[in-house]
């Protein structure tokens, strides 16, 4: 049954549009001869507040079961991503760190593959990583890294041992975390007077209009808007003063946040506040609808696959995401659907998937030999992953999307 929650922002009522049932956590992938009976379940739903319009999860899982020492998410795996990182370090040595001596906060730094450039260009830095053997890695690039959760607490320690921050980033990071009241809180104390909060995630419009429910797990516990993150960032003494689309990891948003008043806002926001009310985005009907288009996706998902199963056809999956946690156990898909998924990630092979037990074998086990189908779970690397795999197409292997809708392609 549906109940209503508590706004982590605002405090105000969270009304459930869409459950998703049973779920494993998304990144727990087990050892093949682990005891399935010590797998960790919770109930994953999604709903949105009624007063700040802010979309999270019904419910919440503990921190540390997620990111721990074994976190087997690198984020250096795509080479796409390690460009955008290289990028936003670019522009922001050019744009926010031309001061004296500037000072850069990464919260969920991972491996390192934002700050890297910004070390190597010997820009004065900290990454807050929590997860043990991520931010081993990181620290093997000479990156300066504190194992820790950043919450108030660490923000207070920060400014007490190397001062004020002009820019605070987290990508990917902030939509993970539940107890936002003390992330904000911290980032208010810590930031210097005309510094800048740049946070990017996976954006609620995004998730909308193209139903990438997969996008939905227990690590994103928010699903932002720029109309969410406004009021947000006016609770906590903040202001929205710039957001940009970014198309990577399904399309996201970049958001700005400065001390209330420091800047002006662009029209960047402006334009994407009205975007926001013209879709209606984060109205009952259209939460609804959303809801009536994963059950299609699902529908059609298992159908497919189960179509090709009798024909004789051999479906291998690509791309063992945290958001295949969440197809796979909707739709309940299993290793006799897509007897393994490949993965180019050391930590996941040789593991089973969360929930349904898909073996993860690495990418050389792809080629041999080729299947007739791929079911693509990091969808949103398609470019870069189909590139790399040209040769499954030459050999007439044919790849099955599922966002925005089930396609062979
Ligand atoms: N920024 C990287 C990593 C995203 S994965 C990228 O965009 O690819 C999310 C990361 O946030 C994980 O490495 C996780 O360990 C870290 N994390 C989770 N909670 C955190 C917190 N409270 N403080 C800092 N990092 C956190
Ligand atoms: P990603 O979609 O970035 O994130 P999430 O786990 O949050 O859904 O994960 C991509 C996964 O795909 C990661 O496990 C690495 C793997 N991968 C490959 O196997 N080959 C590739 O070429 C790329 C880019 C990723
Ligand atoms: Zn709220």
């Amino acid at each position: 049954m549906p109940s209503d929650s508590q706004c982590r922002v605002c405090g105000g009522t969270v009304r459930e549009f869409f459950d998703f049932g049973r779920q494993p956590l998304s990144d727990a992938f087990l050892a093949p001869e682990s005891d399935p009976g010590q797998e960790f379940f919770y109930r994953l739903a999604t709903g949105a507040c009624q007063d700040c319009t802010m979309v999270q999860l019904m419910a919440e899982v503990p921190r540390e079961r997620m990111f721990h020492d074994a976190y087997p998410y690198y984020s250096s795996g795509s080479a796409y991503m390690r460009t955008h990182f290289e990028e936003l370090a670019k522009r922001l040595l050019a744009t926010e760190l031309t001061g004296d001596d500037p000072f850069v906060v990464e919260i969920g730094c991972n491996d390192g593959i934002m700050l890297r450039a910004l070390a190597e260009a010997g820009v004065r830095h900290l990454g807050v990583e929590p997860s043990g053997a991520v931010a081993d890695v990181a620290a093997a690039r000479g990156i300066r890294v504190r194992k820790a959760f950043f919450e108030d607490s660490t923000a207070r320690q920060i400014l007490a041992e190397s001062g004020p921050a002009d820019v605070i980033y987290a990508a990917n990071t902030l939509c993970h975390i539940p107890y936002i009241a003390s992330i904000l809180t911290g980032v208010k104390t810590l930031l210097a007077p005309s510094g800048a909060f740049v946070f990017e995630d996976p954006y609620l419009g995004e998730i909308i209009e193209r139903t990438s429910f997969d996008q939905i797990y227990d690590e994103h516990f928010f699903l932002f808007s720029a109309r969410s993150v406004q009021a947000m960032a006016a609770r906590y003494g903040l202001e929205l003063v710039d957001v940009e689309r970014l198309p990577v990891h399904g399309g996201e948003v970049r958001y700005t946040l400065v001390h209330a008043g420091a800047r002006t806002p662009s029209g960047a926001v402006r334009k994407l506040l009205a975007d926001e009310l013209t879709m209606k985005l984060a109205e009952p009907e259209t939460l609804h609808a959303f809801g009536t288009g994963v059950l299609k996706i699902k529908d059609e998902l298992t159908s497919l696959l189960r179509e090709l199963r009798a024909e004789g056809k051999r479906v291998v999956g690509y791309g063992a995401t945290a958001k295949s946690a969440t197809v796979t156990n909707l739709c309940g898909i299993g290793p006799d659907l897509v007897p393994f998924i490949c993965d180019s990630t050391p930590a996941k092979q040789g593991r089973v998937s969360p929930g349904r037990h898909i073996p993860v074998r690495p990418p050389e086990a792809f080629a041999d030999p080729y299947p007739d189908y791929s079911l693509l779970f990091a969808w949103n690397h398609a470019e870069e992953i189909m590139a790399k795999e040209q040769a499954f197409q030459e050999s007439g292997g044919k790849w099955i999307l599922y966002v925005p809708e089930v396609r062979i392609v």
